[in-house]
Parts: structure tokens; sequence; C-alpha cells
């Protein structure tokens, strides 16, 4: 009784806040508009209204620029040529349709550049500046910035960028940044080459030169680059980076390379066996768990590197048992405790698909784990306790069949690979599942996936789940973090009689299904504090969350997800909440849902005092019913501060 009076109470009191807030500024809210510009405010939050740059310099004009050349550097950002976490995050789940149309987008906006800031270098000075931009210095092997920046330097077409409007500190870091091998363009990377042979006092002289400039307006990028005088030094620069390289064969796929590739696909093969930037299936990216850290393996056919050598037999015995081609025994990381349910036909049709890439000769990288985890007994113990190969099945079950669903979800789907807890040696504990899991390296916990369980799928359709996981969307929530990876790479090609039959299993038609929300079903009631709630969470809402998801936590239909109500923030454990608000992020581009909006990070906004107040003002208002969180909660669950 106690309880709920002092709910009430809090309840009370935070909407009057709320309402009073409400009063004074809705009128500063921008209305909602179906537009691009409303999809990117996740990123003009760090560049600046229509992407002018932000304040101080240091987040880039987007504004104008060739869209070649944007593009490049979203696909650098996101490929690891170039270095920023909390942006490459949300670049993540987009493919690469969207970020061509961001690029056209930002670089159709013409804003007049600011006036230039007087300089304060000698006369000398500059003239060296001016000199080099314009003449170059061909005793050093330097041409001029014109050569390839354009006659006025305003950028040439399609993926030059111009000089002018920069400031010096940004124009500082860039070709700082190409020196010291921090920043790259594709090969060959012409700048990395200019950087090296400007000298630190011409690279001062430059840059205070370019950024004194009156920039004329239009300043449009000239479509092509001002003739060469034979006296000056000529460099090369990459050609425009054309992603989405996939093998390309005259010979029309068999039905065995097609199912292969669709297989790869659901068991998200790549997702593990691609570093960033890497080639595709190479191998060597490094996946943190609990143990050290495992490094994935090169699967592209290259006869010594990879699996070039390989017959369908040692494949399914690494599917099904495990264990490499020379017997050693494989860690779990590699989901075989799952894919040992594969059948023996959708392992051979997923090696012919392997067979058709390119052979890359990257060399696999060792594991780096404790003692005794590191060694080959621990790991026959681990698995006489905890695996069991499945029985082999020559087929797997047809479309259609009601047993489709279970050998997709279980087998290559390996959906309790993140779903379940794991015991502290690491194996999946389905019998506990109810629970969810935390996803292995982060702190994001995936929930549970039995619909019996409180709070959990129990309240979606059949038809909401196949569109969460073929969309990334749905009236419940987005797929966000590890599980937006899991559509964008994977359940998002399902074929609709399997995603059908997925979402069959997982939620089988029973009238004891409730359809109650969220928070209201078993969930154990909040015990408040005893303290009153400061006045500040409301305030940070309202400055930095009300715009999108509404006074009232309301949300826009199809653009902006509710937090009244909202799974996410009503979970019994608020890590996701805490993610999302850190990190912010983007639902995954797929078909269903090409321009998803975005969420700005907040990572360099909150500290963890005001996330603690923020998190516990939205997860207690507007009919929310959850605990609130402390500042010791926020900090075990922040994930660590972006590079
Ligand atoms: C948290 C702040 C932040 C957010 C959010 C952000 N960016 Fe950036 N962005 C940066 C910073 C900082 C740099 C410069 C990094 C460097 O110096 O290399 C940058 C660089 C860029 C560049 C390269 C610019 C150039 O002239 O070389 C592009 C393009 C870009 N961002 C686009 C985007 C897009 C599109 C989004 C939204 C999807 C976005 N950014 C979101 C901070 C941000
Ligand atoms: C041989 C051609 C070439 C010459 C000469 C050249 N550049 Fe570049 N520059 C490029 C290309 C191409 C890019 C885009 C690189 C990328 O895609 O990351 C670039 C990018 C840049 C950038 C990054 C701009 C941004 O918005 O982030 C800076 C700064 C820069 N150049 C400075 C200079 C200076 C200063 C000079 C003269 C000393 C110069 N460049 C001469 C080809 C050239
Ligand atoms: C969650 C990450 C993850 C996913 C998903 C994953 N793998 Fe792996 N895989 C690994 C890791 C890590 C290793 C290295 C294990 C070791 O060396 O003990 C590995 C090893 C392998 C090996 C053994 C290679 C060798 O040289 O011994 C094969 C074969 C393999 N994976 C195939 C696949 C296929 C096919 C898929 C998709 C159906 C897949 N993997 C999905 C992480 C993953
Ligand atoms: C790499 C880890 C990972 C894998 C593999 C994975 N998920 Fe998820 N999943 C998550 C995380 C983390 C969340 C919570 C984040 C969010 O809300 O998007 C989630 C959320 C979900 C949700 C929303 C549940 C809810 O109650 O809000 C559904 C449904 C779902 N996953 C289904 C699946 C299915 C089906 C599979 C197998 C095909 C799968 N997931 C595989 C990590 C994973
Ligand atoms: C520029 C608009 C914008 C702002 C400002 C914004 N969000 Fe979001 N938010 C979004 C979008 C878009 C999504 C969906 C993102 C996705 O699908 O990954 C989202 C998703 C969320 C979710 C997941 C909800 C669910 O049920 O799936 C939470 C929680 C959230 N935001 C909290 C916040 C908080 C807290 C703030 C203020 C600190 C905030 N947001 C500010 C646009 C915004």
């Amino acid at each position: 009784m106690e309880t709920l009076s002092a709910t009430r109470w809090l309840q009370t009191l935070l909407s009057a806040l709320a309402l009073s807030i409400l009063t004074t500024t809705a009128s500063l809210a921008a209305p909602f508009e179906n537009t691009l510009a409303q999809r990117l405010q996740a990123c003009t939050a760090c560049h600046g209204d229509q992407g002018r740059a932000g304040p101080d310099g240091y987040y880039p004009r987007l504004a104008g620029k060739p869209a070649g050349y944007l593009y490049n550097q979203l696909v650098n950002f996101r490929e690891g040529r170039r270095h920023y976490g909390l942006m490459t995050g949300l670049l993540d789940t987009m493919d690469d349709s969207y970020l061509q149309e961001i690029a056209q987008y930002f670089s159709s906006l013409e804003l007049p550049h600011p006036k230039p800031v007087p300089s304060t270098a000698s006369a000398a000075l500059l003239s060296r500046g001016q000199q080099l931009a314009t003449r170059g210095d061909a005793a050093k092997g330097l041409p001029a910035c014109t050569q390839c920046h354009g006659s006025l330097l305003t950028g040439v077409l399609p993926q030059t960028p111009g000089l002018l409007g920069l400031p010096r500190d940004y124009l500082n870091a860039q070709l700082g940044g190409w020196k010291a091998g921090q920043r790259h363009a594709s090969a060959p990377d012409c700048m990395a080459d200019i950087a090296r042979k400007l000298s630190d006092a011409d690279a001062n002289a430059v840059t205070h030169w370019l950024s004194s400039q009156v920039v004329p307006f239009p300043a449009k990028p000239a479509s092509s680059p001002p003739p060469r005088p034979s006296a000056q030094a000529s460099v090369e620069c990459g050609k425009p980076i054309n992603t989405g390289q996939t093998t390309t064969s005259s010979v029309p796929p068999s039905a065995q390379l097609t199912q292969g590739a669709y297989l790869a696909r659901i068991g998200n093969c790549a997702a593990c066996h691609t570093a960033r930037g890497g080639a595709p299936f190479a191998g060597g990216k490094r996946l943190d768990t609990d143990f050290g850290q495992l490094v994935s393996s090169n699967l592209t056919p290259h006869p010594s590197r990879g699996i070039g050598a390989w017959s369908p037999d040692d494949f399914w015995q690494a599917m099904h048992d495990g264990k490499s081609r020379d017997g050693r025994l494989l860690y779990p990381a590699f989901p075989y405790t799952h894919y040992t349910q594969v059948s023996r036909a959708d392992s051979d049709a997923i090696l012919v698909y392997l067979r058709t890439l390119a052979p890359s000769g990257q060399v696999n990288t060792a594991h780096d784990l404790r003692w005794p985890y590191n060694t080959q007994w621990a790991l026959s113990v681990w698995r006489w306790l905890y695996f069991k190969p499945a029985p082999a099945v020559p087929t797997s079950p047809a479309p259609g069949d009601l047993a489709r669903g279970s050998y997709l979800v279980n087998g290559l789907g390996h959906c309790s690979a993140c779903h379940a807890p794991r015991n502290r040696l690491g194996a999946i504990d389905e019998a506990h599942a109810a629970g969810g899991g935390e996803v292995a390296g982060s702190r994001w916990l995936a929930p549970s996936l039995q619909s019996k369980t409180p709070g959990s799928l129990g309240h979606w359709s059949q038809e909401d789940l196949v569109q969460y996981l073929t969309q990334g969307q749905s009236k419940h929530g987005n797929a966000h973090g590890p599980m937006a990876e899991v559509v964008l790479g994977g359940t998002q090609y399902l074929e609709p009689a399997d995603a059908q039959a997925m979402a069959r299993y997982l939620l089988p038609e029973s009238p004891a299904r409730s359809a109650t929300r969220y928070g209201d079903i078993g969930i154990p009631p909040v015990t408040m504090p005893a303290t009153a709630p400061t006045a500040l969470g409301p305030r940070l809402y309202e400055k930095h969350c009300a715009s999108c998801h509404g006074q009232n936590g309301q949300g826009v239909a199809g653009a902006y997800p509710p937090l009244a109500g909202s799974a996410t923030v009503n979970a019994l454990r608020p890590n996701n909440l805490i993610q999302i608000t850190v990190l912010g992020g983007f639902a995954p581009a797929t078909a269903g849902n090409p321009r998803p909006f975005g969420m700005p990070p907040f990572q360099l906004q909150l500290n963890n005092q005001e996330l603690a107040a923020l998190v516990s003002f939205v997860r207690v208002s507007w009919g929310n019913t959850a605990a609130p969180v402390s500042e010791f909660d926020i900090n075990k669950l922040r994930p660590a501060a972006a590079p």
C-alpha cells in the first residue's frame, strides 16, 4: 500500500513538472516533417544545422561538399580508414544505398560560408602559404593544392573536396592525421604522400593562408581539374570507392549455390568472419569474451590460408562436430553448438557458396585467451560437459513444414547464442533462458524469446515478429545495437515462408497469450526511493529528448518510437535503455525501411549523475512502471567512451 501511494505521489509530481515545462517551451519545438533532414538530425546534432559545421570547428561542414567525396568518407569511417567511434556506430547499421543518398543530400545544400577569421600570421608566412596552395614547390615534389582541389580551391567533382571555409584547426588535424597514419583514403592515397612531404612550417603556412580566404558563393566544385603545368610534380589519387563487391561470374548460379548464399546470410557468418574494412569472409575479426579475445578464421577458398583445400566432409566436421580440418577442437564462440543442427545438405551448400568467394591470403591470427582456456584439454572438458553433436540429418525440413521454424531458430539462426544466459564457463543455459542473455563482449541485453515469460515476446503477433525480423522495425520497437546487425546482415533476407516459420515456432498460437503491454505483465512492483526525485531528470528530458520523443513520451508514429510503454524503457534491467541513450543509433536500413530515422549519441552530453536522473525519469513517467536507476548502475552499464 505504502509503495503504491508513494508511486502515485511521485507520478503526480513528475507530471506537474513536465506540464510546467510544456507550457514554457512547447513553442520552441520545430514541427515534425517527414524529410531526409528530419531523419538525419542524428548527424546534424554534431555537424550543425543542415551540416553547416559545428560551432567550434571540430565537427566538419558537410553542406555543399562533392557527393562522391562525402560518400567515400562515410565508407572510410565504416571500414576503419578514418576513426570516430561515436559516428561510426551510427553508420554500422546503414547500407550503401542509404549512404549514397545521405551524401547526395548534404552535397545538394547550398549555404553561405561564415566570414573567415582574419589571420594573425606574418605577411611572409601567408605568402609562402599562397605559393604552396597555388603554385606548389617543385623542388620538394609538391604539386599546387589547386592542381587537384580546383583553381578556386572549391573542390573538383566527383570526389575532391574544397579547401576554403574550413577552420584552421580542422585543416591541421587532417594533415596531421595523414602524416601520423590515422586518416587514410583508398589507395593510392595521394594526400598521405603530400602530407608527408609538407614540413611542419609549410603545413602551418598553407593552413594559415587557406583558412583566411573568403569563400566565393556559391562555392560550387569544378567539373574537372585545371590543366597540369608540365613543371609541376604529378601525384596519383585513388579512384572513387565502389563497395558491395561480390564475385562476378557469367555462369548462372546453381540452385545449390543460391541456397548456400542464402543460408550463409541466415547464419550471419559474415558478421563474425569479416573484419572492419577487411576482405569479406577473410576472418581476423576480434571477438571479446570473458575468457579473452578470439579471432575469427579465414573462410575464403585460399588453398593454404583459407579453407580452399577443405572437402565437404572437413567442412561438415567443423559445422557439426566443432573440429577443424586437422582435428583441432574449435572454440564455441563459433556457434557450432547451434550449427550442429544444420543438415548435411545445407552444410554442403554453404561450402559451395564459400568456394565462389575471392580467395584472400590473410593469415589466421592466434587467439588471445587466458590460461587454462587457451588449452585443448580445457576445451575437451568443456565439450564433454556442454556439447553433444546433434543427430546428423541429411536434409532440412522443407518450407511449410512445422519443424522448419525450430530448425532455423535453433540451428543456423543461433538466436539463443545471445538470447539465453551463459554460465560461468560460457555455456548456454537454455533452462533459465527466461531472463534473456547478455551479448558477449558488450553490455547489451538480449531479452528472452520464450513467449510465456513475463514482459517478453508474449504480446507480439506473428506478423509483428515477421516485420521485426525482415524490416528491423515493429510497433513494439526497432532492432538496436547487436540485433540491428543481425537484421542488417541476416534476417532481412529471410524468405517470407521461413520468416513465418520462425514466428510460428517462437509464438505458437495459444489463447493464453495475453495482449497486455510489456509493463503490465508480472513485473515485480517498483520500490521507489524514499527521497524525492530531483528536477534534473525532467529538465534534461525536455532539453535533449522531447523534441523527438514528445512531451509525454508519445513519440511520432513511423519515426520516433514512444517511450511511454516501451519494452526497452520498462525492461527490468536498464541495460539497453542506457546503451541506446549513450550511443544513439539508426534502425537497420532494409528493403521495408530503407531510410530509417536516427537518434544522436548522448555520450558527450550526459555525465553519470545526469544519465541516472534522466533514465530514472523516463522509467517512471507516462505510465511507465520500471524501477529508477542509480548512478552506481550507470557506472556499471555505461558503454566505454568511443575513441
Ligand atoms: C558525435 C558527433 C558526430 C555525429 C553524431 C556524426 N558525426 Fe560525422 N564527424 C564527426 C567528427 C568529429 C568528424 C571528423 C573526424 C575527423 O577529424 O576525422 C566527422 C566527420 C564526418 C565526415 C567527413 C567530413 C569531411 O569533410 O571529411 C562526414 C561525411 C560525416 N562526418 C558525416 C556524418 C553523418 C552522415 C552522420 C550521421 C549519420 C554523422 N556524421 C554523425 C562527428 C560526428
Ligand atoms: C594529387 C591531388 C591532390 C593534391 C595535389 C592535393 N590534394 Fe588534398 N586531397 C586530394 C583528395 C583526392 C582528397 C580527398 C581524400 C579522401 O577521399 O579522403 C584530398 C583531401 C584533402 C583534405 C581533407 C579535406 C576535408 O574536408 O577533410 C585536406 C585538408 C587537403 N586535401 C589539403 C591539401 C593541401 C593543403 C594541399 C596542397 C599542399 C593538397 N591537399 C593537395 C587530392 C589532392
Ligand atoms: C559469433 C561469431 C561467429 C559466427 C556467427 C560464425 N563464426 Fe565461424 N568461427 C568463429 C570463430 C571465433 C572461429 C575460430 C574458432 C577457433 O579457432 O577455435 C570460427 C571458426 C570457423 C570455422 C573453422 C575454421 C578453421 O580454420 O578451423 C569454420 C569452418 C567456420 N567458422 C564457419 C562458419 C560458418 C559457415 C558460419 C555461418 C553459418 C560461421 N562460421 C559463423 C566465429 C563465428
Ligand atoms: C548477436 C546477438 C543476437 C543474436 C544472434 C540475435 N539477437 Fe535478437 N536481440 C539481441 C539484442 C541485444 C536485442 C535487444 C536490443 C533491441 O531491443 O533491439 C535483441 C532483440 C530481439 C527481439 C526483440 C525482443 C523484445 O522483447 O523486444 C527479437 C524479437 C529478437 N531479438 C529475435 C531474434 C531472433 C529470432 C534471433 C535469431 C534469428 C535473434 N534475435 C538473434 C541480440 C541478438
Ligand atoms: C533527433 C531525434 C531524437 C532525439 C533528440 C532522441 N531520440 Fe531517442 N530515438 C530516436 C529514434 C529515431 C529512435 C529509433 C532508433 C533506432 O531504431 O535505433 C530512438 C529510439 C530511442 C529508444 C528506444 C525505444 C524503443 O522502444 O525501441 C530510447 C529508449 C530512446 N530513443 C531514448 C531517448 C532519450 C532518453 C533521449 C534524450 C536523451 C532521446 N532518445 C533523444 C530519435 C531521437
